[in-house]
Formats: structure tokens, C-alpha cells, sequence
């Protein structure tokens, strides 16, 4: 049980909700699924897998999920057989769930925008600092025992002071990352689907790659921007740029972004995701010129407790009855996909 309280959600048959949760989520991070009264199924980790989702998926009311989690036609489907209302996706990327599946069945999903944005944010300014000041090739070079000593002319890299960003999608990530940039004294432009109608907005995604030094990514992953960045689109990058990922691994070919790093055409590239994580693709390993992180851009205390919290109360207003704000498919026609 996840709350002493005495108000219960019931099914009705009067049963209690039950909701499946990813093993990862600790359970003292579920009270914001009160002040009602759940039947948690939360199984062990070592026996977490998709065959497990599916078999449980028709077992429960809904479901809080995790970035990890494939819930697929599949999965819908089977919970459409049996009860399952609603998801709940502890990421605010929900390229991990069937979309349309979910609309087709009726079933809620619901997100955590927002919360995120200046975790990331930080993130994608630490990608865009390490790789202007070659931050880990010089470590590496001292602590390898390379270093010869201060020199005038060695590891000289890029001021973030006069140096253009342009920023790939416009939602809450993106513009946490223009303040930083601005605080920086970068001068900052933007490209999205629509225009945003503020300073700074650039219509074609050529003509903005033609006019800055670092390109940051922050659209989500959809089926029109997967391999969005591929061999022609890097060729639209100017020449000595540097790019950064944050948003998700497969927007980047990511053979094309290693030959581009490997011909010089990039001078550097930055990136918390990869197109299949946890593998890193041999031919990016042989990069020097690229900096990386494992998929931390949200990995703070404060923000991954807030995150589950919201998909909580999320979860909870959809078993209720009732719409979310963080709803991105629902019963309803509403679709509030933004970062
Ligand atoms: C993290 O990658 C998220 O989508 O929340």
C-alpha cells in the first residue's frame, strides 16, 4: 500500500487501483499518488524486462514507467485487454511509448515537462564549455603524463564570449539553455517547427547551421526527427563548429557525426545520449574530439524525485477521472508534447 490515508480509489467493483511500477522508482518517492489508497506491483529488478511489462500490463490500472521502458503496441494492447487507463513516463521524452497505439486504445500518457528543463540545461552548457576549452583532452593529457607545461600557444580553444549558439527546437530545455548562453555573452538564435515570433528565430534550419559556431539539440524524438541530423545535414553545419546533444541519441546519424569529427569538419562534439544506449558506437569511441556522458541530463536528487512525483499526480488525476496538466495523449484529443 502506498499511504495510510483513508480515501481509496476503487475500481468498479470497489477494488482497489492497482499500478505497476518500473522497479527503479523508490517507493518513498510514490506518496504523490496519494492521498488515495494504490496496489502497488512493483517487482525486482533482476526481473524486469519487457516480458515482464507485457505480462503485467494486463494485470493494472496504469502504470509509471521509465525512459527504459519499451511500452510498445504490445504492451497497449495487452492492457487494453485487460484494465490499464492510463501511463505515467518518468522522462518528458515519450519516444519510448506507442503514441498513437495509446490514442487509438484510449489510453492516458502523461510526461514530466518542465521540471527538467535546468538540469539539462546545465548539462548542455557543461557539453558546450568542455568542448570550447577541450576540457577533457587537456585532463587527459595530464593525467596520462603528456603535459609539458604551460605553453602560449597549447590547447587553445574557443571563447563562449562573442561565440553564436544556435539552438535546434525551442521548448522549455532549449530556452533554459539560451539564458545560460546569454549570462555567457553568447549570442544565441533559434530554430523550430513553427515560429516562435522572438528575437532570434531562424525559419530554415540551413540557413541557422550556416550562421553559428555550436549547434544545440532539443527536439524530441519523433518519426520526422530521426537521423534529422545525417551526413547532408552535418555538411550544413560550418566548418570548425562544435554540436551537443542532449535531446535524444537516434536525431544524429551517428556514423556521420564520427566521420565528420574525424575528417575535421566538426571541431568537437558534446553528447549525453546515444542512439543505442548503454552502447556507444565503435566508430564514435575512436573520436578524440568528442566529449560524453552517460545520459545524465536530468540525474540530480531534486529533479529525478520531482520528475516521479509529477508522473504521480499525473497518474492519479487520470485514474480519478480527471485530465492532467502534464497530459501528452489522453481520452481526450489533446496532445501536449512540447520539449
Ligand atoms: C530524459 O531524457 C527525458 O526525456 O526526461
Amino acid at each position: 500500500m502506498l499511504s495510510d490515508n483513508s480515501t481509496q480509489i476503487s475500481g468498479p467493483s470497489g477494488r482497489l487501483r492497482r499500478v505497476l511500477v518500473n522497479p527503479e522508482v523508490p517507493q518513498e518517492w510514490l506518496q504523490a499518488l496519494g492521498p488515495c489508497t494504490y496496489e502497488l506491483v512493483q517487482p525486482h529488478e533482476h526481473s524486469w524486462d519487457h516480458s515482464t511489462l507485457l505480462a503485467l500490463a494486463r494485470e493494472v490500472d496504469g502504470m509509471i514507467t521509465l525512459l527504459t521502458d519499451q511500452v510498445d503496441e504490445a504492451v497497449l494492447r495487452a492492457g487494453a485487454q485487460g484494465r490499464l487507463r492510463a501511463v505515467a513516463n518518468v522522462a518528458v521524452g515519450v519516444d519510448n511509448i506507442d503514441l498513437r497505439c495509446a490514442r487509438e486504445l484510449g489510453i492516458g500518457v502523461c510526461n514530466t515537462p518542465g521540471l527538467l528543463s535546468d538540469a539539462t540545461a546545465d548539462i548542455a552548457m557543461f557539453l558546450i564549455l568542455a568542448t570550447c576549452r577541450r576540457a577533457f583532452e587537456a585532463a587527459a593529457e595530464l593525467r596520462e603524463g603528456r603535459w609539458q607545461g604551460w605553453r602560449l600557444t597549447g590547447l587553445l580553444g574557443r571563447d563562449l564570449k562573442g561565440t553564436s549558439l544556435g539552438l535546434i527546437g525551442y521548448g522549455g530545455i532549449a530556452q533554459a539553455v539560451e539564458s545560460r548562453a546569454q549570462a555567457f555573452s553568447m549570442h544565441v538564435l533559434h530554430h523550430a517547427r513553427r515560429p516562435t515570433g522572438l528575437p532570434g528565430y531562424v525559419g530554415e534550419l540551413r540557413e541557422l547551421l550556416g550562421q553559428v559556431d555550436v549547434v544545440s539539440l532539443h527536439v524530441p524524438l519523433t518519426a520526422d526527427t530521426q537521423g534529422l541530423f545525417d551526413a547532408e545535414r552535418l555538411g550544413w553545419v560550418r566548418t570548425g563548429s562544435v554540436l551537443v546533444n542532449t535531446a535524444r541519441g537516434e536525431i544524429i546519424d551517428e556514423e556521420a557525426l564520427a566521420q565528420a569529427l574525424t575528417s575535421g569538419h566538426l571541431a568537437a562534439a558534446g553528447l549525453d545520449v546515444f542512439a543505442h544506449e548503454p552502447e556507444m558506437s565503435p566508430a564514435l569511441r575512436r573520436c578524440p574530439n568528442l566529449v560524453v556522458l552517460p545520459h545524465v541530463g536530468s540525474a540530480t536528487h531534486a529533479t529525478r524525485r520531482a520528475m516521479v512525483e509529477l508522473a504521480c499526480r499525473g497518474l492519479h488525476a487520470f485514474l480519478a477521472g480527471t485530465t492532467p496538466s502534464n497530459m501528452v495523449e489522453g481520452p481526450g484529443p489533446t496532445s501536449a508534447l512540447t520539449e
